[in-house]
């Protein structure tokens, strides 16, 4: 029995307590009693659930509210009952399998905002059996959270409505039964909660890696834009990619980089005519395009870390990616509390060049 709950909490349980220390769960051995099964032996509470809930004849799923695109983690044998497909088919997908042309548009809905708020719900939809025969599920949604108020699970309980009408006071005992909440540490994770802990100076060079292919990535995909702003900037990219042309890049662009970003300066950004045109799209294209790319140029540029500048009254409760919290003025763009901060501002912003 729960083979695939036992192998993949086996995959994942490298931080799971021997099984002596496991506890028992009030509210499961309540769910079994209420049922009249069996209440299952200590162990990580997604077993214990599923230990009761596979000896009940109504089709039940669990899944993980943490794991993206919310697989099915387990069903019970009524669900293969129910539906027609295997374990095997069910587990690892999305309910939404299901679905079908008939399915109600404003019932999925309402499914989407009863997941999002974690509240108890019960829907009817149209849905397909493996077989391509609609049936109306009546379709419970029941949320778990933990102790730290964590929304781990959510457990659906499906019934065809046709032939839930005789058994409707059991299907409501059950749904009023089910488990709300759990101890924290009653299942290990699906994830190993370790690679958090990762320190400040690592979490920063993540960071700084991190910028440094999306900055690679934002120049090489706009030669043009990004050149202009670099030349329009006397500033240190300007300079670095100077010295980089004079350095053997190719020197003998040096005199044209210089006089066309001096024309820049002067005419607000114009490229004053045809030949200049060619010629700033010949070095974005060549020499430029090599700067970025070379392995030299980005080891000789620095990511500008704004955040430890960004002051808390700027950005209250999180911490500021943002460029523009590097200056010590107040900054209007952050200044509003909780707002999300974008990074569509140019990349460049980010850089500093040694
Ligand atoms: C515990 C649980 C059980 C669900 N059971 C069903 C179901 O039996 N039938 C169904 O059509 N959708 C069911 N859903 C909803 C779908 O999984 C999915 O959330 C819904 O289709 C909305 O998401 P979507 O717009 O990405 O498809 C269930 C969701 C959860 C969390």
């Amino acid at each position: 029995m729960l083979e695939h709950l036992n192998s993949a909490s086996a995959s994942v349980g490298t931080d799971a307590t021997p099984s002596a220390g496991w506890r028992s769960d009030t509210q499961i051995e309540t769910l079994a009693g209420k049922m009249g099964v069996l209440p299952p032996a200590p162990g990580p509470w997604l077993q214990m659930l599923c230990e009761v809930v596979e000896q009940l004849p109504y089709a039940m799923l669990v899944t993980d509210m943490r794991v993206p695109g919310l697989p099915i983690t387990y069903c019970n044998a009524a669900m293969v009952t129910l539906t027609g497909y295997d374990k095997g088919e069910i587990y690892g997908r999305n309910c939404r399998f299901l679905q079908g042309p008939r399915t109600e548009a404003a019932t999925v809905r309402e499914m989407v905002v009863a997941i999002r708020t974690a509240t108890v719900t019960t829907v009817r939809v149209t849905n397909y059996r493996r077989d391509g025969s609609t049936f109306i599920n009546a379709v419970t949604m029941s949320p778990v959270h933990d102790s730290n108020g964590v929304y781990r699970y959510s457990i659906g309980v499906l019934s065809d409505s046709a032939d839930s009408i005789s058994d409707g006071a059991a299907l409501e005992a059950l749904r009023a039964a089910l488990p709300k909440s759990m101890q924290a540490d009653a299942q290990p994770p699906t994830y190993d909660p370790s690679l958090s802990n990762v320190d400040a100076e690592a979490q920063l060079k993540q960071y700084r890696s991190a910028v440094v292919a999306f900055t690679r990535l934002e120049w090489s995909s706009a030669w043009d834009s990004s050149f202009k702003q670099l030349l329009m900037r006397e500033g240190t990219g300007y300079r670095a990619f100077i010295s980089w042309l004079q350095s053997g890049g190719a020197a003998e662009d040096a005199a044209d980089v210089q006089s066309i970003s001096t024309h820049l300066i002067q005419r607000r950004g114009r490229l004053p005519d045809t030949q200049t045109s060619l010629r700033f799209k010949a070095l974005a294209q060549g020499s430029f395009r090599r700067f970025v790319l070379s392995e030299s140029s980005m080891a000789s540029m620095e990511v500008l870390d704004p955040r430890p500048k960004a002051s808390a009254a700027l950005c209250p409760g999180r911490p500021c990616v943002r460029a523009c919290c590097g200056r010590t003025t107040r900054c209007r763009r952050t200044a509003r509390a909780g707002s999300p901060h974008s990074l569509r501002r140019p990349m460049l912003t980010l850089w500093a060049f040694r």
